[in-house]
C-alpha cells in the first residue's frame, strides 16, 4: 500500500532520531516481532491512544474532530494528535497493524493482548498530584501489574518461563514529565537554579522508583522520551503577546530531560540487565527548527496546529506548524 510505504519512510527517520544510547538501539531492524514480542506504553497525552475516552467528563478528551483528521479513516480515537503518535510508528515498524490498545478498552477477560497494552492517560504525570481525574503513573503501573499477573496465569503451568522471557524482551515505553513541569511552572524563579532543582529532584526520584518497580516485575528494555521545548508549544506561546516561546519553561525542560537521561544511565549501571534508549525530543526540535531544509522533507508536520483547552476554544494557528513537536506528528495542545 502506498500509504504504508510512505509511513515506513517516515518511520526510518523518526527512529533515526531515537538514536539511542549504546544500550538499546531502536532501529527498524531491531523492532521485529522476534526481538520485541510486545510493547507496554506509559505516560501522558503524547502517547494516550484512547484511555481517557473511558474517564469521566472532566478528564482531557480528544475523541472528536479535528483530532484524528489524518488518522486511518479520519477517526478521532482519543489521540491528542491529527494523526499518528510515535507509539503507532513503533508498532507499525514491529509489523503490528495498530499500536497496542488502551487498557481501559479491554474487558477483564481480555486484558492480555499478545502484543502489548497502552496505559497512558492525557494530563497525567509522574507525581500523583499532577493532573486531576486522570490515570496517574502509579495507577498505570498497578494496571500493568494486573496484566502481568493475568499473563502469568494464562500460561500453562510448566511454561512459566515463557512469561518472564517475554516480559524481559518486551519494550516499556515512557513519555511523561511535561505535565509535572507545567504544574510547577508558576513557581519557577527565573535564573534560580536552586529553585529549579527543588522542582526537578522529587519528580526524578519518583520516576526512579517507578522504573525500579517495573524492573522488579521483569521489565528490562526501556525506551524513554525526554521532555521537549515545552515553552514553545502553542498553548504556552499564546500567553505571550508576541507569541514568543517561554524561555524559563524551556530551561526547566532542558534540566529535566538531562536529569532523566542521567537517571537512565544510573539505572543501567546499578540494575543488572537494564537496557534503555533515550529520545531527546528537546534536541530534535532544536535541530529540526534550525534546518528545516534538511529535515522538512522527512518529517510529517501537519498544516493544522490548534490551541485547545487554555483558550476554551479551538484556534487555528498556521504559523505554529514550524514549531510542532516532531517526535509525534502534530501534537495538538
Ligand atoms: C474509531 O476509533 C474508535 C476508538 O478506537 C473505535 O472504537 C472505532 O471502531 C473506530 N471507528 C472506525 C470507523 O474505525
Ligand atoms: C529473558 O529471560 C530469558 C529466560 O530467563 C533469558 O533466556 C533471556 O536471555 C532474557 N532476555 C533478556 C533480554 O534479558
Ligand atoms: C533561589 O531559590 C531558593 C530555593 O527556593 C531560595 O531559597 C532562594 O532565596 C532563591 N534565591 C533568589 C535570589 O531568589
Ligand atoms: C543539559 O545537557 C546539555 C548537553 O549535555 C548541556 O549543554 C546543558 O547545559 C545542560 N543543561 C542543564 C540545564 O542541565
Amino acid at each position: 500500500m502506498k500509504q504504508t510505504s510512505f509511513l515506513k519512510n517516515k518511520m526510518n527517520k523518526v527512529l533515526f532520531f531515537l538514536l539511542l544510547c549504546h544500550h538499546l538501539l531502536l532501529q527498524p531492524e531491531a523492532l521485529s516481532a522476534a526481538t520485541l514480542p510486545a510493547i507496554y506504553v506509559f505516560g501522558d497525552s503524547t502517547v494516550d491512544v484512547g484511555n481517557n475516552n473511558y474517564l469521566p467528563d472532566d478528564a482531557p478528551k480528544a475523541n472528536f474532530p479535528p483530532y484524528g483528521i489524518d488518522y486511518w479513516g479520519q477517526n478521532s480515537t482519543g489521540r491528542f494528535c491529527n494523526g499518528f503518535l510515535v507509539v503507532d510508528f513503533i508498532a507499525m515498524t514491529m509489523g503490528l497493524a495498530a499500536s497496542p490498545p488502551p487498557f481501559l478498552s479491554l474487558s477483564k477477560a481480555k486484558r492480555t493482548p499478545r502484543r502489548g497494552v497502552n496505559f497512558a492517560s492525557a494530563g497525567s504525570g509522574i507525581l500523583p498530584t499532577t493532573g486531576n481525574d486522570v490515570i496517574a503513573m502509579s495507577t498505570q503501573i498497578r494496571d500493568f501489574e494486573g496484566v502481568a499477573a493475568d499473563l502469568a496465569l494464562g500460561t500453562r503451568t510448566n511454561n512459566k518461563k515463557r512469561v518472564s522471557a517475554s516480559l524481559n524482551e518486551s519494550l516499556f515505553f515512557f513519555s511523561v514529565g511535561s505535565n509535572d513541569l507545567f504544574a510547577f511552572a508558576a513557581t519557577l524563579i527565573p535564573g534560580n537554579d536552586t529553585r529549579m532543582d527543588e522542582i526537578v529532584t522529587p519528580i526524578i526520584d519518583e520516576f526512579k522508583n517507578q522504573l525500579k518497580m517495573l524492573y522488579g516485575m521483569g521489565a528490562r528494555k526501556f525506551a524513554v522520551a525526554g521532555t521537549g521545548l515545552l515553552g514553545c508549544i502553542p498553548a504556552i506561546r499564546v500567553l505571550d503577546p508576541s507569541y514568543e516561546c517561554n524561555a524559563d519553561l524551556n530551561y526547566l525542560s532542558m534540566h529535566f530531560k538531562n536529569a532523566t537521561e542521567a537517571l537512565l544511565e544510573d539505572l543501567c549501571i546499578s540494575l543488572h540487565g537494564f537496557k534503555y534508549s533515550f529520545a531527546d525530543a528537546y534536541e530534535m526540535s532544536i535541530r529540526i527548527d534550525a534546518d528545516l531544509q534538511e529535515y522538512g522533507d522527512h518529517i510529517y508536520i501537519s498544516e493544522l496546529a490548534l490551541v485547545h483547552g487554555a483558550m476554551g476554544r479551538m484556534l487555528r494557528i498556521g504559523e505554529a506548524k514550524r514549531r510542532g513537536p516532531v517526535l509525534t506528528q502534530h501534537h495538538i495542545l
